[in-house]
């Protein structure tokens, strides 16, 4: 495909950074992206022939395409991603730094000529409805044309955007990203080029990021987790709003009235199918319905009237496939059945998908992420997964069956709950609800979760991931969770805040409570409460639903089953609390008063 090397846009400063990133990065040629259908169907091509794409069977799996990540290149590297603000403490003790300028001279001598051989596209993307005022505008400079047709999924790119930025009134944030693969005159290029050595690094004062080395999701995608989330958070907390890891869904009750909530579940803790859900037989017949207005990230804001309002920044869905199926998530299957990049997953020979949980039983002989044979024997045998855990479809959010018609309202949707929740084998209860707002913000700083395949590192372990931002917050947590107190005092109406746990097992270690659809009945719950329609009991935790407050229609779970989910172990709560210090201790320069308060209320308690 022939470069659109003229400029797209008339801005100077932008025509100028490029032309000054470009003698750094020295690109084969420049290519401005007008994020037209032609021109992603000519970037998928060109993706087919360099090997990056397989093209899927066009009756089975219309506009797809697969790809299969280098093996060193499946997820988020959170030991190489950095938040080199002026002063360490700006970072805070969860994040790692460098300082700025040690950190601009080391990126600049590997971005030296790192695009040798290669495209580099200027891809202008906007994060929320181009409408919108709390939208933010940035420009990737990136030379891998998998992002860019990613991109055209996940955010809202191209010539509206270029539009934008010419209007000149909202600042542009500068994202640099390379694969980290300079090709020599005449050297062939591999499927995913990428580079062993990986930075992820913000610059939360200037508002740029550099990204070196990795293809993949968090990693190259800018829009998503480094500007919505880690540029975003530091804008939030300057602007008096959040931007938060969580899904927004509106749930609509027999009398027709729509309740929005927010909920913060960590990397592969189920947000994209909890914002997906289908309420139960008896629910759905009653008149309860599920709208999906985002799955990932969610900027939310008090409007002048005190009232907190959410977007969906993103335009699409970076989802988990495996176990992804017709039985779990019905809607999400619904969404990728068409114009969706399948990364990671297994191919079968009719050149369709594949990966762990989508049908009971795996078909006969597949190709697994990794590009090796594969049978179910063989698996038996090794353990082998056809799909890396971590294997993940790009859709795009308007195929959501049930995406709420307000999904891209400029003013977002408006919250009356937010959700936390964690995967968590013991201990935690299925559902509780916290005091109040200061209760609720260190329910949500002292959330802990079972790390997965999202990040690299070690699967299992119970971490503190303080309200599922761990990875993303991009500042100093203490002050994070001041902003999160200090919020409420704008507002007119507090939200309800709860916490939930899908993921507590028996002693067999098996799950207690069913998941998925089922989670409508806590759903059910908690919108009632929220509206003031639902009773609970206080325990030293919260307020919990007694058997009789969850309605059980269409589903046969004892009251004994209720009582082990729900239980509250005093002695159990005893190390957990103990695990909410030893974070409070790597936070202690910055932290709240209102958190050592309200631990020490909850040890009154317990
Ligand atoms: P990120 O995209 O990484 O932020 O993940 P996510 O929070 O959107 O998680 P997702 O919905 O993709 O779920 C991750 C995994 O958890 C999948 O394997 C799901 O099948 C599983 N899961 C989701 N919801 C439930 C549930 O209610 N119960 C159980 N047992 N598993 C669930
Ligand atoms: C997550 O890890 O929370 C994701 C996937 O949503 S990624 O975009 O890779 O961060
Ligand atoms: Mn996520």
């Amino acid at each position: 495909m022939k470069a659109r090397s003229k400029p797209l846009s008339q801005n100077k400063h932008l025509i100028r950074w490029v032309e000054k990133m470009a003698e750094l990065c020295t690109p084969r040629d420049i290519h401005w992206v007008d994020g037209s259908e032609e021109e992603n169907a000519q970037l998928c091509a060109k993706l087919v022939d360099s090997g990056t794409f397989i093209k899927l069977n066009e009756d089975l799996w219309p506009g797809c395409y697969y790809a299969r990540s280098d093996a060193s290149d499946v997820a988020r590297v959170e030991d190489r991603t950095f938040i080199c603000s002026l002063s360490k403490y700006a970072a805070g003790p969860t994040n790692n730094w460098v300082a700025p300028l040690d950190m601009k001279k080391m990126l600049k001598r590997l971005f030296k000529g790192c695009m040798a051989g290669r495209t580099m596209y200027v891809l202008p993307f906007c994060m929320g409805p181009l409408d919108s005022p709390i939208s933010q505008i940035g420009v990737e400079l990136t030379d891998s044309p998998y992002v860019v047709v990613s991109m055209r999924i996940m955010a809202r790119i191209g010539m509206p955007v270029f539009k934008e930025i010419d209007r000149g009134e909202k600042r542009v944030i500068p994202c640099m990203h390379s694969v980290g693969a300079p090709l020599a005159r005449g050297q062939k290029d591999v499927p995913w080029p990428c580079n062993p050595e990986k930075y992820i690094a913000h610059f939360p004062e200037t508002r740029e990021i550099w990204s070196f080395g990795s293809g993949y999701g968090g990693n190259a995608l800018l829009g998503k987790k480094c500007v919505a989330l880690r540029i975003a958070s530091n804008i939030a907390r300057d602007e008096g709003w959040l931007a938060e890891h969580m899904l927004i869904l509106g749930v609509e009750d027999p009398q027709g009235e729509k309740t929005y909530v927010a909920a913060a579940f960590p990397s592969a803790c189920g947000k994209t199918n909890f914002a997906m859900l289908i309420p139960p037989k008896p629910f759905a017949e009653k008149g309860w319905k599920v709208w999906t207005v985002g799955d990932d990230i969610a900027w939310i804001r008090p409007d002048q009237n005190g009232r907190l309002y959410a977007i969906n920044p993103e335009t699409g869905f970076f989802g988990v496939a495996p176990g992804t199926s017709v039985k779990t998530n019905p809607n999400a299957m619904a969404t990728l059945a068409k114009n969706t990049i399948f990364t990671n997953v297994a191919l079968t020979p009719e050149g369709g998908v594949w990966w762990e949980g989508m049908t009971e039983k795996p078909p006969a002989r597949l190709i697994d992420w990794q590009g090796n044979e594969w049978t179910p024997q063989m698996a038996k045998e090794t353990g082998a997964k056809a799909a890396h855990p971590n294997a993940r479809f790009t859709a795009p959010a308007s195929q959501c069956p049930t995406i709420d018609p307000d999904w891209e309202k400029p003013e977002g949707v408006p919250i009356s709950a937010l959700i936390f929740g964690g995967r968590r084998a013991s201990t935690i209860p299925l559902v509780f609800q916290a005091f109040n707002w200061s209760g609720a913000v260190y329910v949500g700083a002292t959330m802990g979760s079972e790390m997965t395949a999202a990040a690299a590192g070690t699967i299992g372990k119970v971490r503190r991931d303080p309200m599922a931002m761990l990875p993303f917050c991009g500042y100093n947590m203490g002050d994070y969770f001041r902003h999160w107190i200090a919020l409420q005092r704008n507002l007119s109406q507090t939200p309800r805040v709860f916490h939930v746990n899908w993921f507590r097992k028996d002693d067999k270690g098996k799950f207690l409570w069913p998941g998925y659809g089922e989670n409508m009945r806590v759903l059910k719950w908690i919108v009632d409460r929220a509206r003031g329609r639902a009773i609970g009991k206080e325990t030293p935790i919260g307020w919990m639903p007694n058997y009789e407050d969850l309605d059980w229609t269409g589903l046969d779970f004892s009251k004994e089953r209720f009582e082990e989910l729900q239980k509250f172990d005093r002695k159990a709560w005893r190390s957990e609390v103990i695990g909410h210090e030893e974070l409070f201790l790597d936070l202690h320069e910055g932290l709240p008063k209102e958190m050592v308060y309200e631990r020490e209320l909850l040890i009154c308690r317990i």
